[in-house]
């Protein structure tokens, strides 16, 4: 069978979105849900995807990206 190879580049995987922005993270206030706190991926660096395990500071650090996590809070 063929064998897959994944290949990471280190480069930013943000090329326009909120460049401003030291990381860009945003929030959602939900009141159903069961955990306070949930931090979801966006920067498909995370070994624990879809969660986010702070692997986006070693990506924004080695490539000078800002990507972050999308928060959802309990209301
Ligand atoms: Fe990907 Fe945090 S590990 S956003």
């Amino acid at each position: 069978s063929p064998r897959r190879m994944v290949v990471v580049r280190a480069e930013a995987i943000n090329p326009d979105i909120r460049k401003t922005e030291e990381k860009v993270v945003d929030s959602v206030v939900v009141t159903d849900l069961a955990k306070p706190l949930t931090a979801y991926c966006r920067c498909w660096r995370s070994a624990t995807f879809p969660l986010c395990d702070g692997s986006h500071v070693k990506h924004n650090k080695a490539t000078g990206d800002n990507v972050g996590p999308l928060l959802l809070k309990k209301q």
